[in-house]
């Protein structure tokens, strides 16, 4: 059966309300954000007018039937991710919140002076950070796998860099949202498991999760981390995976309600995981968006998405081939439902700027991946992303809209 784009795309408001006129909105945006399908926003609709109430605190019937949905996505968060148990999984914020828990729990009882935390030349801002903030407090450093002039991380540098009771951590993107690399995520832990046994694997799948199968225990990582609104569910929601020893082992790095086992003013004793890390009321709504997310991906499949997005990234390559002084940063070995690239004619900022008045959404600048940019030697790019709705008709214009940027500053 041919992928039916026309009826997914349908069930996105935004796309469907801007789709009029002679400048129909061609979304290109996706690895930022993605669009929300309606029965998404209807969940969450559902709730807050038909079943709101806490979770976890009441024994009255709408507080239990809620608790229910709240971990029925739990259970469908690890169904997704092949987690052996639903307790293996913590809900925060995000990914950047996920990977700030893991370097504040983990890294701050774990992490010694001398350590060193291993991570890649092309990690978001959000894998980075948290990691210089821990290894500042904890007196650890920073290693970096270098890339290569391809956009492909150089991983015969790996045994060089990791140390044997040195690197208590690898954090490492899958995907990577400024030049859309997508690493040989399964090999290198392979490499790592091998030479360094006891070094802990996080995954940022940020970029990854929303198009691909992802199996933590065949890729054997100890940690991953994604976010809900890439994968057209809410802001504010977003998945730690952890295996259950290790989150076991972790103290909480928030305290407050639904955390605790026993408090005293002298002394207070924590609940198991999840619980231990999701302190206070949880963002309930998000959680049952994320939920109705799943499902929706689920009913269309990962693969059929992934296998479009794919298309849409080989017309994309494509097609930006006519556009006078284009340059495509990287060719990866293998790339996600993104590409970057600068022109000749203009700074990435203003052709995004003249790219809307043609209604067409990009992102432009660093991507919060500075170092990439350096590493490429370019202040900014220009980012066109994929998503399960995309269609070749936004492409087009997507190279119309450059042509013009050309003519007006070439
Ligand atoms: N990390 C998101 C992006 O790459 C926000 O645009």
């Amino acid at each position: 059966m041919p992928y039916p784009v026309d009826s997914i795309r349908a069930q996105f408001p935004v796309l469907v309300r801007n789709s009029s006129g002679d400048k129909p909105l061609a979304f290109l945006d996706s690895t930022a954000t993605t669009q929300k399908p309606e029965c998404m926003i209807d969940a969450m609709n559902k709730f807050y007018r038909e079943h709101y109430s806490s979770v976890k605190r009441g024994v009255y019937r709408l507080s239990e039937q809620t608790t229910q949905a709240y971990e029925a996505t739990r259970r469908n968060v690890a169904k997704f991710l092949n987690a052996a148990s639903e307790n293996e999984i913590v809900f925060t914020r995000g990914t950047t919140e996920s990977i700030n828990l893991v370097a504040w729990s983990y890294g701050r009882k774990f992490f010694k002076p001398g350590d060193e935390i291993l991570i890649s030349a092309l990690e978001h801002h959000a894998n980075i950070v948290p990691w210089q903030l821990i290894a500042e407090e904890r007196g650890a450093t920073i290693q970096v796998i270098p890339v290569d002039d391809n956009g492909d991380l150089i991983l015969s540098e790996i045994p060089r860099l990791l140390k044997p009771g040195i690197t208590k951590m690898l954090a490492i993107t899958h995907i990577s949202n400024s030049i859309g690399t997508e690493n040989p995520i399964a090999e290198i832990i392979r490499t790592v498991r091998e030479l360094s046994p006891e070094t802990k694997i996080l995954i940022d799948a940020a970029q990854s999760a929303p198009h691909l199968k992802m199996d933590v225990q065949a890729l054997d990582c100890d940690f991953l981390a994604f976010s809900g609104h890439k994968m057209y569910g809410p802001t504010g929601i977003g998945c730690l995976y952890a295996k259950y020893a290790i989150l076991d082992a972790m103290p909480p790095w928030h305290g407050g309600g639904e955390m605790i086992q026993k408090v005293t003013f002298h002394h207070t004793t924590y609940a198991a995981p999840p619980a231990r890390f999701e302190a206070g009321t949880p963002p309930i709504a998000e959680v049952i968006g994320l939920g109705a997310a799943l499902n929706w991906i689920q009913q269309i499949g990962i693969q059929e998405i992934r296998q479009h997005e794919m298309e849409m990234l080989d017309y994309a390559l494509k097609q930006l081939e006519q556009v006078e002084g284009l340059h495509i940063l990287g060719t990866p070995a293998k790339r996600g439902a993104l590409l970057s690239f600068t022109l000749d004619a203009a700074h990435p900022h203003d052709a995004a700027m003249i790219l809307d008045e043609e209604n067409i959404a990009v992102r432009s600048g660093h991507h919060c991946a500075q170092p990439v940019m350096d590493r490429f030697h370019v202040p900014a790019t220009i980012r066109a992303s994929f998503g399960a709705y995309s269609m070749p008709w936004e492409i087009d214009r997507l190279v119309q809209g450059l042509e013009r940027v050309v003519k007006i500053f070439g």
